[in-house]
Parts: structure tokens; C-alpha cells; sequence
């Protein structure tokens, strides 16, 4: 069999997030996809506020001979936004991947949020996509067609478990109303948009804030019985911003060992017993 070219060969990519926040054995969603991408043969725009987050990856990239370079800005903002993409262009020489991946937690209910707090999340999870992608879409168009992953959440489609998170839900949730709108308007300019929705996956921000009690029951809660890492929305994210899915467009991909087939009852047994 002929060898195959790397899956990504000259593709340019914009990651959003692509740091991690905290350190420890996990690398981020983010970092996750950046590193791939350069593997599979993408230049990549590593873009995130925190210049520290984002050097991590950075670096785990050059030592493997990828090809990727930073942008420090914050996705709320529209002129960073811009700049993002011009330095995408600037680099590289044109824009064909965007990848939405920032976002944070939104714990609260609507009988007890704080309207900022609300509007903080709404801004940084959902605004951000709308930001990004009104600069990214027309240098795609330029390049021909180009392909959008946004970054979603199992809670974006179901309620989520514990504690409320009611701004995150509306964000999340809103991230996929938005993609597969995009997805139809933007479609004859062949670009694709699909949504991935990732479910309990142990990364950096989830490690730092549960107990193992908590990463345990995650881990129990999807028929896999295993747990979830950043490589593996990563590899979701690789084929869907890759050739391969040039006509998957409009979806929303859970990442989730199958927690969204089952009813609560299902997994009750597993739940119940410690395994
Ligand atoms: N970890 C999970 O279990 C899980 C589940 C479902 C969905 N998700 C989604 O996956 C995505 C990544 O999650 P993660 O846990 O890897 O995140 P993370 O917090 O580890 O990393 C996010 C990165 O985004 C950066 N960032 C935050 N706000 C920013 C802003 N305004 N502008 C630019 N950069 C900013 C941070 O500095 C950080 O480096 C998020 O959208 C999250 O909602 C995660």
C-alpha cells in the first residue's frame, strides 16, 4: 500500500486556548489538538491570553520539528481577533483550520447567577465564536473552503451532573445552535462547521478542580468505563477539520464513551457499586 501523505499537509490552523491552564501529567484540549495537528503535517497559530499556557505547547512542538508560532490575545476581544487571523495569514500565508477552542467553567443557576458573571461566560464561550470566525471565514473563502471545529460540551446538550452550571449549559448550547447555522449559510463557500462535544474528560482544569471521588464517578458514568483524555477529542477534532470529512458538515460529534445513549437508570448498577 502507497504510504499515506500526513493527514493535515499544508493546512494552516488557528487554535484557540491552546495552552492549558494549571500544570500536572495532562495536557489541555487545546494543547491536545495543537500537537496533533502539527504531527499531521498543519502549520499551526497557537492563540491564547496567557503567554505561559501557550509556550508549553509551543514548545512540545518545535522539540518534534512542527511548525507553530504564537499569538497572545484574548478571543472576547474583535481587534484581537482580527489580529489573529492577520498573523495566521502573516505566517503561514493563508488560513484553512479554525478551531474554537477556549472556554470556561459557568457554575451557577438562573435563580443565583450574577448578571456579569452571566455575561462574562456568555462573552468568552460563545461570543468568542462569532469573533473568531467573522475574520477566519473570509480568508478561508480565499483559500478556496476551509473547516470550523467548535469546541461544545456534553452540557450543551444535556443537563449536566452535581452542581448547576446554567450559564456554561446556555453557552454550550448556543455554540451548537450557532454552528450548524453557520454551517448552512457558509456551506456554498465550502466551508464546513461541526461541533464537538466533549464529555467527562480529565484535563488540567477538570483535574484541579475535583476530587478523585468525583474523577472516579465521571469515569464510571459512560458505558466505556474508562476515562477520557485531551488526545481523544483531539483526534475527533483532527478528522473533522481534515479532508477526510469533506462532506461532514452540521454535526455535533459527543466524545463521551457513550454517555449520551444511556438513560440514568442505565448506568445506575455502575454508578451504584464501586468498581
Ligand atoms: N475538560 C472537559 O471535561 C471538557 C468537557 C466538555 C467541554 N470542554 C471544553 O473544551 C475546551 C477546552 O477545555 P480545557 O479543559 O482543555 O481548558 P483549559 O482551561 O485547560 O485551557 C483553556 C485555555 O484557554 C485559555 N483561555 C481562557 N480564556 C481565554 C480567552 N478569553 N482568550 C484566549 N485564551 C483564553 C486559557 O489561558 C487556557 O490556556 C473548553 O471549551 C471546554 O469548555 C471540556
Amino acid at each position: 500500500m502507497p504510504a499515506e501523505p500526513p493527514r493535515l499537509e499544508g493546512k494552516v490552523a488557528i487554535v484557540t486556548g491552546a495552552g492549558a491552564t494549571g500544570s500536572g501529567d495532562f495536557v489541555g484540549i487545546g494543547q491536545a489538538i495543537s500537537i496533533l495537528f502539527a504531527r499531521h503535517g498543519a502549520g499551526v497559530l497557537l492563540v491564547d491570553r496567557d503567554q505561559q499556557n501557550a509556550e508549553t505547547t509551543l514548545a512540545a512542538i518545535r522539540e518534534e520539528g512542527g511548525r507553530a508560532s504564537l499569538f497572545v490575545g484574548d478571543v472576547t476581544s474583535n481587534s484581537d481577533c482580527q489580529g489573529m487571523v492577520e498573523a495566521a495569514v502573516a505566517e503561514y500565508g493563508k488560513l484553512n483550520i479554525l478551531i474554537n477552542n477556549v472556554g470556561i467553567s459557568g457554575p451557577g443557576s438562573v435563580t443565583d447567577v450574577e448578571e456579569d458573571f452571566w455575561d462574562k461566560v456568555i462573552d468568552v464561550n460563545l461570543k468568542s465564536v462569532m469573533l473568531t470566525s467573522k475574520h477566519a471565514i473570509p480568508k478561508m473563502i480565499e483559500a478556496g473552503g476551509g473547516a470550523i471545529v467548535n469546541l461544545s460540551s456534553i452540557v450543551g446538550l444535556r443537563a449536566g451532573s452535581g452542581r448547576p452550571s446554567h450559564p456554561y449549559a446556555a453557552s454550550k448550547g448556543g455554540i451548537i445552535g450557532l454552528s450548524n447555522s453557520m454551517a448552512v449559510h457558509y456551506g456554498r463557500d465550502n466551508i464546513r462547521v461541526n461541533c464537538i462535544a466533549p464529555g467527562h474528560i480529565r484535563s488540567p482544569m477538570v483535574a484541579r478542580h475535583s476530587t478523585e471521588e468525583m474523577l472516579n464517578l465521571r469515569r464510571r458514568a459512560g458505558p466505556l468505563g474508562t476515562e477520557g483524555t485531551p488526545w481523544d477529542v483531539a483526534w475527533a477534532a483532527l478528522f473533522l477539520a481534515s479532508e477526510e470529512a469533506r462532506w461532514v458538515s452540521g454535526v455535533t460529534l459527543p466524545v463521551d464513551a457513550g454517555l449520551l445513549a444511556a438513560t440514568p437508570l442505565a448506568m445506575f448498577p455502575y454508578l451504584r457499586d464501586p468498581e
